[in-house]
């Protein structure tokens, strides 16, 4: 039988690519995300091209109700191998005095209580399976930059929530993986600048990021270790990347 990965957040960027990466290896496919236009164009390019069941979930993973009712909508007989939760964002590149309250609960409410939701809910799916919980943290969860405030706090948030995970779950034999990148070209910069194209680009200028797609084969990499073999936490750069915050650009 098909294994299960349950995507939150694949309307684009690293959770679209794990769809495409987890479709093409066979498995069937659940993602979610707010834009139920994006999230049927990806199920229809999805079925076309690989042998592969997609189910769309569109709901807000800030929004605790409508995270329980959507995967209530899965039929009994579901069965959940892996959990990549990835839906999240940065709002804004402001200092802490100046920055927008509203981004900052956002960013909580999306990074941190998104993913808490939706792991709840998913769960006794999960420990049915002895499956594997996949959390996308940054590597803004490692280190904070300038004017990175809340965000870096969110993703500081994901690593502590991995590791509580992994030991609380010790017990049912779920693996628990959290996946730490550094730049990652995808809509993120135009999420974080608010539609503001001219300081996206220049997020990504002068040295090649890395691609969600290189994020996404590094996931599915993590999620086909044999059964006794757990990475725990992984951070990944692209060559021109040393830290937060250091790059060697052209
Ligand atoms: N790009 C980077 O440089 C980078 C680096 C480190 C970590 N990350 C992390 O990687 C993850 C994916 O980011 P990305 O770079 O792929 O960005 P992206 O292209 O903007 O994709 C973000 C995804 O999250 C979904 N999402 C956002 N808010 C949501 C909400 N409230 N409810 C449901 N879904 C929501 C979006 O879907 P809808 O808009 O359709 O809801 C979209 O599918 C995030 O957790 C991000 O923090 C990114």
């Amino acid at each position: 039988m098909n294994k299960t990965v349950f995507i939150t957040g694949a309307t684009s960027g690293i959770g679209k690519s794990c769809a495409e990466k987890f479709a093409e290896n066979n498995y069937n496919i659940i993602i979610t995300g707010r834009r139920v236009g994006l999230l049927e164009e990806v199920k229809k390019e999805l079925e076309n091209k690989y042998n592969t069941e997609v189910t769309t979930l569109c709901f807000d993973v800030q929004n605790k109700e409508a995270v329980f009712n959507a995967v209530a909508l899965l039929p009994a007989t579901t069965v959940i191998d892996v959990l990549i939760n990835n839906a999240g964002l940065a709002l804004g590149r402001d200092a802490f005095d100046e920055a927008d309250i509203t981004d900052w609960e956002t960013m909580m409410n999306t990074n941190v209580n998104g993913l808490l939701y939706t792991s709840r809910a998913l769960l006794p799916f999960i420990k049915k399976t002895k499956g594997h919980i996949i959390n996308l943290g940054s590597i803004a969860g490692k280190e904070v930059y300038e004017n990175g405030n809340v965000y870096c706090a969110s993703k500081f948030a994901v690593d502590a929530i991995s590791k509580s995970m992994r030991i609380d779950l010790l017990k049912h034999n779920i693996k628990v993986t959290s996946i730490n990148p550094g730049a990652v070209e995808t809509e993120f910069s135009i999420v974080r600048f608010k539609g503001d194209e001219t300081k996206a680009e220049a997020a990504y200028k002068n040295y090649i990021p890395l691609t969600a797609k290189d994020v996404a084969e590094t996931i599915f990499y993590c999620a086909s270790l044999p059964d006794h073999v757990c990475i725990n936490d992984l951070t990944i750069t692209c060559l021109q990347q040393a830290n937060a915050t250091l790059f060697n650009k052209n």
